[in-house]
């Protein structure tokens, strides 16, 4: 299995967004196209993969948004705005609520999540232009890679991140999140992952 991870400290966390200004609720358009990147091939979704959306934006932070593509899951290119705001309106204080089939809400830390995903015996690497090249590194069927939306990752958790994982880069150059996502599914992909 594949997880990414995906931190945004601005993306919104209540449901009551406007789907056509995306902008507008905390970078949701990031968010949106970061997840696709994850799960939609041109004939199909990506049953290997998990993403983790965490949200600190207002007016509830943090949340942690799990989704995982199965045949069971109603799920369009075109609609995962209404899908999260969905998923944002059905938390429930104190619990971790499946919405729809493969897809989550409660309320948890960027750490926690991570910590969680280590102690399960996942590898973690945290996605930073600075990091050792992806052609060069082992990676093994059960990773999580960490990335950041336009502003990155938060600096006061960086610190712990780095102490538990391995930084890698994709190029020298600064992507946009979806794009990082893209190639490390393609590298996994050649790899045979
Ligand atoms: C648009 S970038 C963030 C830009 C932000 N201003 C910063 O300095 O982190 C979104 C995320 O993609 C990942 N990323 C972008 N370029 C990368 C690269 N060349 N290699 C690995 N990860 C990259 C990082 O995790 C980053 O947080």
């Amino acid at each position: 299995m594949r997880h990414f991870v995906y931190f945004s400290k601005s993306a919104q966390t209540s449901g009551n967004f406007d789907t056509n200004d995306l902008m507008r609720a905390g970078r949701m358009d990031i968010a949106i196209h970061t997840l696709i990147s994850a799960f939609f091939l041109s004939h199909g979704f990506r049953k290997d993969v998990k993403i983790h959306l965490l949200f600190y934006g207002q007016p509830n932070p943090p949340r942690h948004i799990e989704i995982q593509v199965t045949d069971k899951l109603d799920i369009s290119k075109k609609d995962v705005g209404n899908l999260i705001k969905k998923i944002l309106y059905k938390y429930k204080e104190g619990k971790k609520t499946e919405v729809f089939p493969g897809c989550f809400i409660e309320k948890k830390s960027f750490l926690k999540v991570i910590e969680e995903l280590q102690n399960e015996g996942k590898k973690i690497f945290i996605l930073d232009k600075n990091g050792e090249s992806i052609r060069k590194i082992k990676i093994p069927n059960e990773s999580v890679f960490v990335l950041g939306d336009h502003e990155g990752l938060p600096k006061k958790e960086l610190r712990r991140l780095k102490s538990i994982s391995e930084s890698v880069s994709i190029g020298n150059k600064m992507y946009f999140a979806s794009q990082v996502v893209a190639i490390v599914n393609n590298e996994l992909d050649v790899r045979n992952i």
